[in-house]
């Protein structure tokens, strides 16, 4: 059953198992499995961690809980948990695949190198550790050994998407456009319904550009994105919902946790600690459940809804008195469906802050442009005719550095808005 989906069921069996069999090791590391996937994360460790008291010396059961202990953001206890899961079996690839992410993520890229460099050398047709390796090496700006490595990878898997994705990343960062074209209308014509080999596609030829990045290309880039978010973005010196934060105590003066306010786009909930003094209520809205998973383990949003955003502003009439939205609108090329929204939602005087990334060339047409990395860039003048068509006055636009990528600073515009 659980393998079948079924997961109520199987949950049901598993406790039957448990009644019978308390200390039933594979029963309670299977439940554990089974609450993953229920996002039940804290009893999923729970759970697991008892399988291991129950028959101590399983390596996969201590890569599994590591798994989880990942994903509640406890990198330190999953570290020894890979690790022993490695003493205890050597021959355990997962385990070393796993170590190696994690030790990437906390930015000790060295060290993750050489794990996983071991283990491609080991398995060499092993593509998640090829994909992992070239990731490493694009966080280190090692363009051509990225490259390398996704292309030794689809030798032995040709239609492994992971790493097609991760080789058109280097080829972008690396401008390699000739090669990139190549790679994204190979893969259409394999598969032609791929949603990120058609995003990038479009954005390289400029052919069937979206008006805005679709659901299923935002919730496959961030599901998958989600367990490293904050540290890669830390890595890169990430500063937008710093620079949203201050903007809004700026407007706000003092906090007083009287305001309701809308995190749109909240991802992993980076700009909560910012809000959360203004807030008497917050509400952060996201499409990706992973995204959102770790948001929840915040412990700072009253609410928290997988929805579309625009859609999900449009449902809540003058219901915020101020929405924010960090990094996000860089998934939208037309931005009048959010303003519209974003005047829908607010309050009269209700403050809009938000950030975009800032597209130079004012004579543009049209005024956005979906760029070759997958994300839209808008021309300043845009932003504030859609602000202003949308019915918020005079906004403020100031150009602040967001992030970097592939060690170049990515410029940004902070907007401003209060609704008339
Ligand atoms: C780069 S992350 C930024 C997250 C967060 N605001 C921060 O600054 O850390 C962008 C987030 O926007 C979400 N997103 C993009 N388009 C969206 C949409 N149309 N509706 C809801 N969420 C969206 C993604 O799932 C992702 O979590």
């Amino acid at each position: 059953m659980h393998r079948a989906g079924r997961l109520s069921e199987a949950e049901q069996q598993y406790q039957q198992a448990l009644v019978l069999e308390p200390d039933n090791a594979d029963a309670l590391h299977l439940y554990g499995l089974l609450m993953v996937s229920l996002g039940r994360l804290e009893q999923a460790a729970g759970q697991i961690a008892r399988a291991i008291d129950a028959k101590p010396g399983v390596a996969i059961f201590h890569n599994n809980y590591g798994n989880v202990l990942m994903r509640l953001e406890r990198l330190d206890e999953a570290e020894q948990q890979y690790r022993q899961a490695i003493v205890l079996d050597s021959d355990r690839v997962d385990a070393m695949n796993n170590l190696g992410v994690l030790l990437s993520r906390r930015g000790q890229h060295a060290d993750a190198e050489k794990v996983l460099l071991r283990l491609v050398e080991l398995l060499p047709q092993f593509s998640d550790a090829r994909q992992n390796l070239a990731q490493v090496y694009i966080a280190t700006g090692r363009l051509s050994e990225a490259v390398d490595q996704c292309l030794k990878g689809l030798v032995t898997t040709p239609a492994n998407r992971g790493l097609r994705h991760v080789l058109g990343l280097a080829y972008g960062a690396l401008g390699w456009v000739d090669e990139a074209v190549e790679l994204y209308r190979n893969w259409l014509e394999e598969d032609p319904d791929d949603v990120r080999a058609r995003h990038h596609y479009s954005a390289y030829t400029g052919q069937g550009v979206p008006d805005r990045a679709s659901a299923a290309y935002v919730r496959m880039t961030f599901d998958t994105f989600a367990e490293g978010f904050e540290s890669k973005l830390a890595d890169l010196d990430y500063r937008a919902p710093a620079l949203v934060g201050q903007a809004l105590a700026k407007a706000l003066g003092e906090p007083r946790a009287a305001l309701r306010i809308a995190d749109a786009g909240c991802g992993t909930g980076l700009c909560a600690r910012f809000l959360k003094p203004y807030a008497r209520e917050l509400v952060g809205v996201d499409l990706s459940r992973p995204m959102l998973e770790r948001a929840a383990l915040k412990q700072l949003y009253d609410e928290l809804r997988q929805a579309d955003l625009v859609e999900f502003l449009q449902s809540r009439p003058d219901a915020f008195d101020a929405l924010i939205s960090a990094d996000t609108l860089c998934y939208f090329g037309v931005l009048d469906g959010f303003a519209a929204a974003a005047r829908h939602c607010l309050l009269p005087g209700g403050r809009l802050v938000f950030t975009v990334e800032a597209l130079d060339d004012e004579q543009a047409t049209p005024p956005w442009r979906l760029q070759t990395h997958g994300r839209y860039s808008h021309r300043r003048a845009y932003v504030e005719e859609t602000l202003i068509a949308a019915g918020f006055q005079a906004p403020e636009i100031q150009g602040v550095f967001l992030r970097n990528e592939s060690k170049k600073p990515v410029a940004g515009w902070l907007v401003i808005a209060t609704t008339c």
